[in-house]
């Protein structure tokens, strides 16, 4: 334990497994397949970056405590995060999910049957941008939590975008933007961290918008999410 406690990593995943077992966030009992739905992810090469287990029942929950029906989603990978949601809504509720890798939408569509959820669940392939260019001009039922979790340079355009498709009192996370602190850098070289530093200065700036960003530390190291509701009413 001694040693353990030396290595920050492996204290973060050890204090995550020991919550996960207590619980029961992977257990059959509560949550069918979700590990099965993580082994065939790692059996299809998909990269090994979805939210962990405990993350996953916290936008889970986030959502049951918003009495989110619709949901949009920012990037699906194998639809790991996008089961947790499914498996919040209220009754007659939809995740919109979007992906632009078509073996990662494949991948996602297994699982979804794998978990149950697939009623539950529309996967719309292709650039992000692009599927929302459409959504927005199908003028869909307005969401009441959104996901953010693809391309993080263009999270500001996401951000922007998700406004216009949101019902007052939504709930909008971000996903990633402290990057082990990499958020502090000020140089401007790395898109991705230029944008989720934009993403934030937006929360901050766009009127009606209430914002705050959790660090986390866990299996996935050391990160953090944004998180905006959109106004709403407030005494
Ligand atoms: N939300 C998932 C993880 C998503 S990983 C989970 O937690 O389980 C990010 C995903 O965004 C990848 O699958 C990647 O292919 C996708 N992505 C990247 N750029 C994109 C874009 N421009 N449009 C849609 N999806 C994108
Ligand atoms: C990466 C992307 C993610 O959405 C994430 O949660 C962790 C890592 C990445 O692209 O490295
Ligand atoms: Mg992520």
């Amino acid at each position: 334990m001694e040693n353990a406690r030396s290595d920050p990593q492996v204290t973060w995943s050890a204090v995550d497994a020991l919550a996960e077992g207590w619980l029961g966030i992977h257990g059959e009992a509560r949550s069918p397949a979700l590990a099965e739905v993580l082994a065939n992810c790692e059996r299809a090469g998909l990269p090994p970056i979805a939210v962990s287990p405990c993350q996953g029942k916290f936008l889970h929950l986030l959502a049951r405590v918003a009495g989110a029906r619709r949901v949009l989603e920012i990037g699906t990978l194998g639809g790991y995060s996008t089961i947790w949601l499914a498996r919040a809504l209220g009754a007659g509720g939809r995740v919109v999910t979007l992906e632009i890798d078509p073996h990662h939408a494949r991948i996602a569509r297994e699982n979804f049957a794998l978990a149950k959820v697939e009623h539950l669940i529309e996967l719309r392939e292709g650039p992000a941008l692009e599927s929302l260019a459409a959504m927005e001009r199908e003028k869909p039922e307005a969401f009441d939590f959104v996901f953010i979790d693809a391309d993080k340079p263009n999270n500001p355009r996401y951000f922007e975008i998700a406004l216009r498709l949101v019902r007052p009192g939504a709930i909008i996370i971000v996903d990633n933007v402290v990057r082990e602190g990499g958020v502090l850098d000020r140089s401007g070289t790395d898109p991705r961290v230029e944008g989720s530093r934009e993403v934030m200065r937006l929360m901050g700036q766009t009127p009606g918008v209430e914002a705050t960003v959790l660090q986390t530390v866990g299996a996935k190291g050391y990160d953090g999410f944004a998180m905006a509701v959109v106004g709403g009413t407030r005494t």
